[in-house]
Parts: C-alpha cells; structure tokens; sequence
C-alpha cells in the first residue's frame, strides 16, 4: 500500500517507536503515522506480522518480548522521539481460575515493560527538549470491568503512572488512550471472545486516527469513542450510582 505524507505536522520526521506493532491497533497506528511522513521503529515477536507491516509503513523491525527484553529493545531503537506503549496481553475470567504465570504476564507486558521502557527513553527526550509518550490503557482502568481485575488493574496503574510523570517531565508531551471495545485479534489471544452486541467494536483505524490527532495537537488524553468519558467522569464523580448502573448493564 503507497504511503502518502502529510505536508506537516508533529509527526514528520519524528522517529516512532510503536510497541504492540505487529497486530491490530499498533499495526493501524503505524500505517496513521507512516502516512504522516513518521519513521517508524515496530516492536513485538512475531516476525512475519511485523515485516508486512514494514514492508507497507517503511518501518524498521526490531523483535522483542516485552517480559524479558525491554533495556535491549531500548538500546536498539535508538534516539525515538515518540513512543507509543500499545503491547498488551488481556485475561477474562473469575480471579481465582487466572492460571499460574498469567498474573505475572499481564503486569510485565501492559504495566512493567511500558514504564521500563519509559525509564529508559526520557533521559534522551529531555536532553533534546522535545518528545511524547503515549500510553495505550483502556476503559477497563478507568472502570474496572468484572472478571477483568487484572487486566484492568495493569491499565490503571498505568493511567496512574502516565498521570503522576505528567507532573515531572518538561519539554515532553504524556498522552493516555482509553479505548473501549476495538475489533482486533485481543479478544481471541485473550481466551474468550467479546460476546455482546453493544457496545460494537470499533475498527482499529479508529483508535489509530484519535492516536494520530492526539499527538500532533498535544491532547493529555483521549477517549475511543469519545462519549467514554462520560462514564468514566461519572466512576469518579459519582462511584455509588455508577457502581449500580454498572452491575445492572455492565453484565457480559
Ligand atoms: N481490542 C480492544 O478492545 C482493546 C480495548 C482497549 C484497550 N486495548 C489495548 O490496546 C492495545 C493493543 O491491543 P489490540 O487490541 O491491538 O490487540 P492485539 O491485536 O492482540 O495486539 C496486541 C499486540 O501486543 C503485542 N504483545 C503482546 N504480548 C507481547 C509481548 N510479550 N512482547 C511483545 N509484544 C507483545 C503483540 O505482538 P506480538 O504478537 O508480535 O508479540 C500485538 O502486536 C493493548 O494494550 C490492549 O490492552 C484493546
């Protein structure tokens, strides 16, 4: 597919690091920025999925897991001026019946690897004065969605981290994505598919479009659809009526 460049914008020339690349939102993400003139660097594992994205973007693929890889994945990438931290694992089910490991996996690949990775790139922002960090949580941490506790408590803290670095870094934008249903292969990968009929999923171009917009006007955050917002101001605004509501309609 031909890559047409924006005249403009945040994102011309900028080097991109995109985790989660490979699939869904990461790939829509890296097809947006590409079209935008952004020169990409796309992270995951699977090396197949990641050069067809190349071979459409003009990325530069680097393999890595994000449990175990995250210093040398930095190391590799380079000077990156944007990092988007979209890799993320899901699990749904009763706590209880979570299989050994999966605990730890969620926590090291939607909440560790993003923040390691964070650590790791921020000094080189800052000594240029310029950067963005985009972090891809969900509606989950914002919420908290029944037998998602895990799931949802990774994208909650890592809301909170997003938040609480906002107040410590100048010169270096912090934007956080809060999507609520995407069609992508999440759901399959996570063991149980998304078994209602509304909220309808949303294509991933979607999410990758309101990435796009977010990052070359400097929006702290962004909701995917917008009208998400209003439940989470109302989680916190008015957490007892919101928890009724949600027990009433939020059955999967
Ligand atoms: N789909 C939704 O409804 C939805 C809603 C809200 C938020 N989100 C969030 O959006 C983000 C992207 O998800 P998606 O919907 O696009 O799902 P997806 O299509 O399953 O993509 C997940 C990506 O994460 C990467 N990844 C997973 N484990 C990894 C590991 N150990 N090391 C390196 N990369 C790893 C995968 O790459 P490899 O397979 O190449 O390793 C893949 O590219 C996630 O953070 C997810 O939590 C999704």
């Amino acid at each position: 597919m031909a890559v047409t460049r924006a005249a403009d914008g945040a994102l011309a020339g900028a080097r991109v690091l995109i985790t989660g690349a490979s699939s869904g939102i990461g790939a829509a993400t890296a097809t947006a920025m590409a079209a935008r003139g952004a020169r990409l660097v796309l992270t995951g594992r699977d090396r197949e999925a990641l050069e067809a994205v190349a071979a459409r973007t003009g990325g530069r693929v680097l393999l890595a897991d994000l449990r175990t890889d995250v210093d040398d994945l930095a190391e590799r990438a380079g000077q990156i001026d944007v990092l988007v931290g979209n890799a993320g694992e899901g699990w749904c089910g009763p706590l209880a019946e979570m299989p050994a490991g999966a605990v730890e996996r969620l926590v090291a690949v939607n909440l560790t690897a993003p923040i390691r990775l964070t650590r790791a790139l921020l000094p080189g922002m800052t000594a240029r004065g310029r950067g963005h960090l985009v972090y891809v949580a969900s509606i989950a941490g914002a919420v908290g969605v029944r037998e998602e506790a895990v799931y949802s408590a990774t994208k909650a803290g890592l809301l909170a981290f997003a938040e609480s670095l906002r107040y410590e870094v100048s010169g270096v934008h912090v934007t956080v994505v809060l999507p609520g249903v995407v069609d992508t292969p999440f759901f399959e990968r996570r063991g149980r598919p998304y078994g209602r009929s509304r909220p309808a999923p949303l294509p991933a171009e979607r999410v990758a479009r309101a990435i796009v917009g977010a990052v070359e006007r400097g929006r702290a955050e962004t909701f995917v659809p917008g009208w998400l917002r209003l439940p989470a101001r109302l989680a916190g605004a008015a957490p007892g009526p919101f928890r009724v509501l949600a027990r009433r309609f939020g059955r999967p």
